[in-house]
């Protein structure tokens, strides 16, 4: 076996597996229909009104309002959900930071709860925990496209009369017991940014089936305004956070091949599943059978000692060396992020006493997840992409991290 590409040897494939995104001339298609339309704007526009009719049915939603992204989508969420000051939200403490910030952004309080160690998702038992009488919701996140166990959690929501808002942004056409995750609460949100497996570069979405969460929606990322009310009447609080038709264009193509990209994902994950599960040191996440994951990520565990020690960011480092793409994942739970502990949550230059003002009875430093701590230092991702190869590519994924296995003594 040759040397590790890493010190300067013949990696394992000098093509990269896929190409992202993914389009072709469907999106150029519906872009030239918006551009030659005239109508660039969604209040006057056809294809955010078609995307939305399209997405509700992907979705099994009522509802869809398509928003200029994932961390707004989730804002107005909470605005809808009537969230508002001194009230506390539960949210994982592994999670991209959007998840927790949107909380401070609505003026309520993020209370962090454990993950599960086995998906790497928000722990029933531990939001459980979490639960005071400020307590008004939890924000579920589908970790890398495989929903939360939504069942245990829509029991909690139920027992203690809290609002359930899915943080569905890397889960777009996810299912959990065969029901489209988005709609088992209030309402659910997504992000179509540039790595996510529907992309316009930027864009979101929120479903619900709840009519009235629909029109607080609506009305909170178009200025306040009510559907069918004169242009310059704002009722509410509200802003600007509506997609362009660009945008909208571009999702319509996505959404016509979604399906059958979720089918061709599933399929590599299962395979590279086997394939990784032979290999010592590395553990593949493996999904309770209510799971049916959009597979945005693969995720999986690496023990360093299964591996001379060997860091994982070094692993990482001669993994992408080989022309596999992987990523570390989160360098820490977000409790330790600056943002949270050292309160950082007001944009002008504070002193640490004025910082300590907001949020008094919160201590995001002194909190300890065991399993969020576990699965920031083993836990690492391959992107959705790597799975939208061919058998043979899946194949080298396994075969690079053989051939890092073989030469271990070489990597310093
Ligand atoms: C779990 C989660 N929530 C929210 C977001 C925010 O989405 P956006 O980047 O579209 O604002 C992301 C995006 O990476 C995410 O992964």
């Amino acid at each position: 076996m040759s040397k590790l590409a890493i010190n300067g040897g013949i990696p394992v494939r000098e093509k990269p597996i896929a190409s992202w995104p993914i389009f072709d001339n469907k999106e150029k298609e519906y872009l030239l229909k918006a551009f030659e339309s005239g109508e660039w704007g969604k209040l006057s526009g056809k294809m955010n009104d078609e995307f939305e009719r399209q997405y509700s049915k992907f979705q099994q939603a009522k509802h869809t309002i398509t928003v200029c992204n994932g961390t707004v989508a989730l804002r107005i969420a909470l605005f809808a959900s009537g969230i508002g000051p001194g009230d506390e939200v539960i949210v994982p403490s592994y999670t991209f930071i959007a998840t927790a910030t949107s909380v401070i952004e609505a003026n309520a309080i993020p209370v962090f709860a454990d993950i599960e160690y086995d998906s790497f998702n928000i722990d029933p038992e531990s939001i459980e925990k979490q639960i005071t009488p400020r307590t008004k919701a939890i924000i579920p996140v589908h970790f890398g496209g495989a929903p939360c166990n939504m069942t245990k959690i829509m029991e909690i929501a139920n027992r203690y009369k809290l609002r359930v808002i899915e943080d569905g942004a890397q889960a777009q056409g996810s299912m959990w017991d065969g029901h489209c995750i988005g709609t088992f609460g209030d309402s659910g949100t997504f992000s179509f940014q540039s790595s996510k497996n529907m992309t316009s570069g930027e864009g979101g979405a929120i479903v619900t089936n709840i009519d009235s969460i629909a029109e607080a929606i609506y009305s909170f990322h178009n200025c306040g305004r009510r559907q069918g009310s004169p242009w310059y009447f704002h009722f509410n609080m509200g802003s600007n956070y509506r997609l362009s038709e660009f945008q909208a264009a571009i999702l319509l193509a996505q959404l016509e091949r979604e399906e059958n990209n979720i089918a061709l994902r599933r399929e590599n994950a299962s395979y590279l599943l086997q394939l990784l599960s032979d290999i010592e040191g590395i553990e593949p996440l493996v999904y309770s059978k209510e799971v049916m994951s959009s597979n945005y990520l693969f995720i999986a565990k690496y023990d360093s000692d299964k591996f001379c020690g060997l860091p994982k960011a070094k692993f990482i480092s001669a993994l992408n060396a080989e022309g596999i793409p992987a990523m570390e994942g989160y360098p820490f739970p977000l409790y330790k992020q600056p943002v949270f502990s050292e309160k950082n949550f007001l944009a002008k230059d504070c002193s640490p006493k004025e910082r300590s003002l907001y949020l008094p009875e919160m201590n995001y430093k002194d909190l300890y997840h065991p399993n969020a701590e576990k699965a920031c230092k083993n836990g690492f991702w391959f992107p959705n992409y790597l799975l939208h190869g061919s058998k043979k590519d899946i194949e080298t994924v396994a075969e690079a991290i053989n051939k890092i296995k073989c030469h271990l003594p070489e990597i310093k």
